[in-house]
């Protein structure tokens, strides 16, 4: 197997120092950045004043297996880590943690100038294990350790180093210490009483401790039993400040369902209700305690919503209904593209940044774009203390809560939530809807929990229409307006984790070319809940039904169809304006996902070679 560099990259690092276990507790906190996505592990224990390590390829399952077989370290402080690989092949060589005798790490990110880097300390003497660029990192931590002083060798090396990392270093000369440092992968300190974790994110130490602080860029933790210190780039101690995780343990579980991507479909009626509740104030959306005025809305000429996968799609929903609401011009970007375009962008524009995790690379990157070109920038993020919620100028922080499976499901309905208030107000400062209008569109909004909790509780079909698709090949999702960008949300959250081909097309584009690819029972999901344009996809859905295709209609509930023309169908009850049904259509297309994954024997919280968040370009 060959991994690219620029591979999709999500490893996770805990850490910890105190009076538990210590393996124990790095594995516990492994379990819990599983979602993360990744193909090895290990964990790094100082046992009676000497670094034990025990590291493999595979699942933690085969780590357990193995601490069984060889023992576990026995300590009070050590660090841990899951692999993704991106250079070098998965193998119990190539695991994480690195060592070279005195100094032992983990590494999250990538280490773009790994090669010039391995050859100057080949120069040096130095000899590799691995193919990782992360060993590079070990090495030459200790070169710069001639002095034996670990804040100077990691101040030396750190300025080396190009490219993404967060660090959780041991030296063998100062057992029950552990250092760390980033510079932009996350991460996070724990602070307990008398122990002290680093972790990736924070679900790994929740169970332990609600307190934690942010370990930004450029900026080294040193943590052994007398407490935790902050250092900058140059060594000068730094204060930070302790902050409190809103989550519980409960909210980072998977409560008796069994999976989380199940259990975050559920919760979407309270955390959009949630959403709605934080951001309207008497019946109407206010923004201005964020900075977004009516005033700063009025002088908005153009907007893009800059975004990655599934929070791009969330942008897309929200281009209709800003241009239909606010009759403002909204451009959707994929990051990626955006980033390298030389977008026309500038300081009348408003760029909105969507993003689950507030750590995607590509989407960071957009934002500082964006903001170096003048543009009033505003985050919509579910993680509050991550990189794009903290750099934008004005932020949204979603209140979906952890979550954990890797397709996003609550994350997008509460995005979806926000920037339709955003939409609402938007139309408002702009005199194009009066105060009545905006109340009675926050009122229909108000109705979506309600909707979303009627396709729960009709499940039992999702997971009927899911059967007719368990053995497809290939499959195509059409649609109209916002049910067009329904389909591309419905197709990617199928191929991510049913593995099956299909793809997502505006209902009157099919026949411009890939309608040939229309044969008999290739199923055709045509999504049409919106009335302006039903005749218009009804006579798609004939077209394709004409050459084959079997129709399965997601509708909203009433919708009339000429005999024939549909061989399944899924109602939408949902009493609200057809702008606003995307939300309850939504849940029902991730319950088809869902089940489908399922019943092919795929774990929908882990699909294959996809992370959680995207942390390198
Ligand atoms: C990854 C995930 C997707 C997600 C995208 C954007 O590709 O697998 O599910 O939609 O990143 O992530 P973000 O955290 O920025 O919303």
């Amino acid at each position: 197997m060959i991994f690219l560099k620029g591979d999709k990259i999500m490893c996770g690092i805990v850490g910890y120092i105190g009076r538990r276990d210590c393996s124990d507790v790095l594995m516990d906190g492994l379990e819990k950045l599983e979602y993360r996505g990744y193909d090895s592990a290990g964990i790094a224990v100082f046992e009676n004043g000497e670094i034990k390590t025990v590291k493999t390829r595979g699942k933690l399952k085969a780590m357990t297996e193995k601490l069984a077989r060889d023992g576990k370290p026995q300590g009070f402080c050590g660090i841990g880590h899951t692999r993704w690989a991106t250079h070098g092949e998965p193998s119990d060589v190539n695991s994480h943690p690195h060592s070279n005798g005195r100094v032992t790490i983990v590494h999250n990110g990538i280490i773009e100038n790994y090669a010039q880097l391995k050859e100057f300390l080949t120069e040096k003497g130095y000899e590799f294990k691995s193919q990782t660029d992360s060993e590079v990192v070990a090495c030459l931590l200790d070169y710069y350790y001639a002095e034996r002083n670990p804040l100077r060798a990691i101040m030396e090396t750190v300025r080396e180093l190009h490219g993404s990392f967060a660090l959780g270093i041991l030296f063998k000369d100062f057992p029950e210490r552990v250092y760390a440092v980033r510079k932009g992968s996350p991460l996070i300190v724990g602070v307990g009483d008398n122990e002290y974790f680093i972790a990736s994110d924070i679900p790994a130490f929740l169970k332990y401790t609600k307190k934690y602080i942010i370990l930004d860029d450029d900026e080294i933790l040193c943590m052994d039993t007398n407490g935790i210190e902050f250092f900058d780039v140059h060594g000068i101690t730094i204060k930070k400040e302790i902050q409190t995780a809103e989550w519980d343990v409960e909210q980072a579980q998977k409560c008796g369902y069994p999976h989380y991507m199940l259990k975050e479909i559920h919760e979407q009626p309270t955390v959009v209700r949630k959403t709605l509740d934080m951001l309207v104030k008497d019946g109407v959306p206010v923004f201005d305690e964020i900075g977004l005025t009516d005033k700063m809305l009025r002088g908005v000429s153009r907007v893009f919503v800059v975004a990655c996968g599934t929070a791009m799609h969330a942008g897309i929903i929200a281009r209709y209904a800003i241009e239909k609401l606010a009759r403002v011009p909204v451009t959707v970007e994929v990051a990626s593209e955006f980033r390298y375009m030389e977008p026309i962008v500038g300081e009348n524009d408003l760029v909105i940044v969507v993003s689950q995790s507030g750590e995607t690379a590509d989407t960071k990157a957009g934002l500082e774009l964006a903001k170096s070109r003048g543009a009033k920038t505003l985050a919509i993020v579910n993680v509050k203390y991550s990189a794009i919620a903290r750099e934008a100028d004005m932020c949204i922080h979603t209140p979906a809560g952890p979550e954990i499976a890797v397709a996003s499901t609550k994350a997008y309905s509460v995005q979806v939530a926000a920037l339709y208030l955003i939409a609402f107000r938007f139309a408002f400062a702009r005199g194009i809807i009066l105060e009545d209008e905006l109340k009675r569109l926050t009122e229909q909004l108000y109705r979506s929990p309600e909707a979303i909790e009627n396709v729960l509780k009709n499940k039992d079909e999702c997971q009927f229409i899911a059967s007719q698709l368990v053995n497809v090949e290939t499959l195509f999702f059409i649609g109209r307006g916002f049910d067009y960008a329904l389909s591309l949300e419905a197709s990617l959250k199928l191929k991510e984790i049913t593995y099956i081909h299909s793809e997502a097309y505006a209902a009157g584009e099919l026949k411009h070319g890939t309608i040939s690819l229309i044969e008999d029972n290739v199923p055709v999901i045509t999504v049409a809940t919106q009335q302006n344009v039903l005749p218009k996809t009804i006579s798609n859905m004939e077209e394709v039904k004409a050459r084959g295709a079997k129709i399965i209609a997601i509708c909203r509930k009433g919708t009339e169809f000429a005999e024939d023309t549909v061989d399944l169908r899924l109602d939408i009850d949902a009493d609200m304006d057809d702008i606003l049904v995307p939300l309850p259509t939504v849940c029902a297309l991730q319950l088809i996902a869902y089940y489908t994954s399922v019943l092919r024997g795929i774990d929908p919280d882990k699909p294959r070679n996809l992370a959680k968040s995207v942390t390198t370009e």
